[in-house]
């Protein structure tokens, strides 16, 4: 038993105001409401005005957390973004947000793993407290996807949505609530089909490029689709079997919303009947690192997720990525 337990103590989240329907987008692609719904269970998304950083959205999602769980900035230890959308490559948004915040004694990084990224920065954030290097670290999970979205391309201009959600994770009681169990796994030999070609130094920005539209994500949609309903599965069923429960013993699921039919397989192959799984992905499509804390922060007001709770989170992306945790939820 680790000499502490990284306990999850409180939500903060941010969306931008703005919708975007299906039907908004069938007025500018070859698209419908019916097939969007049918395809993914997307009704619509919330979308930044152009140029909005992603801090913009952190900052506030970081102060509701902090505000919830009634600890001042100044008493954080680090800061974890997860992102693949930053304000920019450097300086990271880490640091914006921990200047904004005043969280002066806080160390931070932004941290790139796609859908993931939310598990993976709750792996480290994990790590830290229970080495005891640390007593309070937030996580935050945020994108601006319509920043990397190519608004002309159906096939994935449907898919994705902005927002942010930030959880405190603090040092608490070794047999106290916290996490339980965390894994990770990658498969470079995928990244090809969820990418960004020219997004770093691979590629030189040259206007043959930008007109390929090279500056935006990529999907093989069906492939990526198949890994995802797989490795999903099979995080999920390794941390049960790590942790020695069955399906039974989960009060909630929390999964990576990126398309119902990907949700609904993992969720059978589970046995977790579909009352206990959490899905929002109807009102904020994939917002990628930020769908598990929108997904925990609505399942929080509508009182299914409660101290005590016991929830899994899974999640697969780009990379590919993917991870899954088992989390007894709140303070000891
Ligand atoms: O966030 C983590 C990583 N991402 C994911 O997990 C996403 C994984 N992939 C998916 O969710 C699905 O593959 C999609 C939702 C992207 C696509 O659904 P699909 O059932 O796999 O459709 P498809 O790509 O096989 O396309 C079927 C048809 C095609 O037409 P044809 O070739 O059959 O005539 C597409 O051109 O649907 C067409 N299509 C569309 N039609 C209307 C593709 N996008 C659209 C659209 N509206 N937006």
């Amino acid at each position: 038993m680790p000499s502490a337990r990284a306990q999850l103590v409180a939500i903060g989240t941010a969306v931008p105001e703005r919708r975007l329907t299906n039907d908004d987008l069938a007025a500018r692609v070859a698209t419908s409401d019916a097939w969007i719904v049918a395809r993914t269970g997307i009704r619509e998304r919330r979308i930044c005005e152009p140029g909005t950083g992603l801090s913009r959205l952190a900052v506030p999602a970081a102060q509701r957390c902090l505000q919830r769980a009634g600890v001042a900035a100044q008493d954080l230890d680090g800061i974890i973004v997860a992102t693949i959308t930053p304000d920019m490559v450097m300086p990271a948004t880490a640091n914006l947000v921990q200047h904004q915040l005043g969280a002066c004694r806080a160390w931070g990084f932004d941290l790139a793993n796609a859908c993931n990224g939310f598990v993976a920065a709750l792996a480290c954030a994990t790590a830290w407290i229970e080495s005891g290097r640390a007593r309070r670290v937030l996580i935050i999970g945020g994108d601006i996807m319509s920043s990397i979205v190519d608004w002309d391309d159906r096939a994935t201009c449907v898919l994705f949505g902005d927002g942010c959600g930030a959880v405190l994770v603090e040092a608490g009681p070794p047999d106290g609530p916290g996490v339980r169990s965390c894994q990770l796994w990658s498969d470079g030999s995928g990244g090809a089909d969820l990418c960004v070609p020219l997004s770093g130094s691979a590629m030189p920005k040259t206007a043959e490029a930008l007109a390929r539209r090279d500056h935006c994500l990529k999907q093989q949609g069906r492939t990526v689709f198949a890994h995802a309903v797989r490795r999903m599965s099979e995080a999920a069923q390794s941390i049960l079997r790590q942790e020695g429960l069955s399906a039974a013993d989960l009060d909630l699921v929390v999964p990576h919303q990126a398309n119902l039919r990907i949700i609904e397989p993992m969720a059978e192959r589970l046995g977790v009947p579909m009352s206990k799984v959490v899905v929002n992905l109807e009102r904020y499509g994939n917002t990628t690192a930020a769908t598990i804390p929108l997904a925990l922060a609505d399942a929080e007001a509508e009182g299914r997720l409660r101290a005590g709770s016991r929830v899994l989170l899974v999640a697969f992306g780009g990379g590919y990525a993917w991870g899954a945790a088992y989390v007894v939820w709140g303070r000891g």
